[in-house]
């Protein structure tokens, strides 16, 4: 695992784009998974700038959507459905076919589980994987005490999501289940790209990169991945020991 320092968020965001629009034109035919979330969002809009002004051929890349609130319709502005969509199929007209999301409005979840992981394997699985942290440790809903090895799965939300998620809708929102991509395809992905902004997120990110990698804590599970990156800014950075981060 290699943890990257930058002086701000916007230089961070940046990098992950440049990562993620590099590995699509050298592999057109790659897979991402990706979070929703505030922290990826620029990461998302620099990449869609990035591949459509170097004229990068997408038509064939696959995208998988991490997680979802189970309940939330696609058309609810706090659902990462419409994250996704605003943010990324939208603006580079993907074709439906380039896109795997849970459908948190269906009757039976764990047939979107197996629906999931039957795409990520007929893909060949997930080539890069950008995911964001909650102030709990998660990674997606791998909520703590998730098994490292589970596959796509339905996550009771702990009480921190539950609150901490409200920065998403406009009203409060009953929040009590999510649907995710599971961490034992995390672990079975070519690249992992942790990213965390903010002091906020200055004690979660010291757990994860520097703490005992256990499923109480989610996130540090990086620490056993083989290429695995945490790309941070200087205050989600300032807990961490400085003599193993790269300043970029
Ligand atoms: P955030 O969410 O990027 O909105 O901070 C992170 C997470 O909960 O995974």
């Amino acid at each position: 695992m290699r943890t990257i320092c930058f002086p701000d968020y916007r230089h961070l965001s940046d990098f992950a784009a440049d990562e993620i629009a590099i590995a699509i034109k050298n592999k057109p035919d790659l897979t991402l998974c990706m979070a929703s979330g505030h922290t990826p969002a620029l990461a998302a809009e620099l990449l869609v700038k990035k591949l459509r002004e170097e004229k990068i051929d997408y038509s064939r890349f696959t995208f998988f959507g991490l997680d979802e609130w189970v309940g939330l319709p696609p058309s609810n502005e706090g659902s990462c459905h419409y994250f996704f969509q605003q943010k990324i199929f939208t603006p580079l007209a993907l074709k439906p076919s380039q896109y795997f999301l849970f459908n948190s409005l269906a009757n039976d979840p764990e047939s979107e589980c197996v629906k999931m992981d039957k795409a990520i394997a007929s893909k060949a699985g997930i080539d890069i994987m950008i995911v964001g942290i909650g102030m709990n440790g998660h990674i997606g809903f791998n909520e703590p005490g998730t098994p490292f090895t589970i596959l796509s799965h339905m996550a009771t939300l702990d009480e921190v999501t539950r609150s901490v998620g409200q920065k998403y809708f406009k009203q409060e929102t009953s929040l009590n289940k999510g649907i995710t991509i599971g961490l034992g395809h995390l672990m079975n992905a070519r690249k992992v790209i942790l990213m965390a902004n903010g002091n906020k997120k200055a004690e979660v990110i010291k757990n994860a990169v520097e703490g005992l990698v256990t499923p109480s804590f989610p996130a540090s599970i990086i620490q056993q991945h083989r290429n695995a990156v945490v790309l941070l800014d200087e205050e989600a950075a300032s807990l961490l020991d400085n003599d193993l981060v790269t300043k970029f």
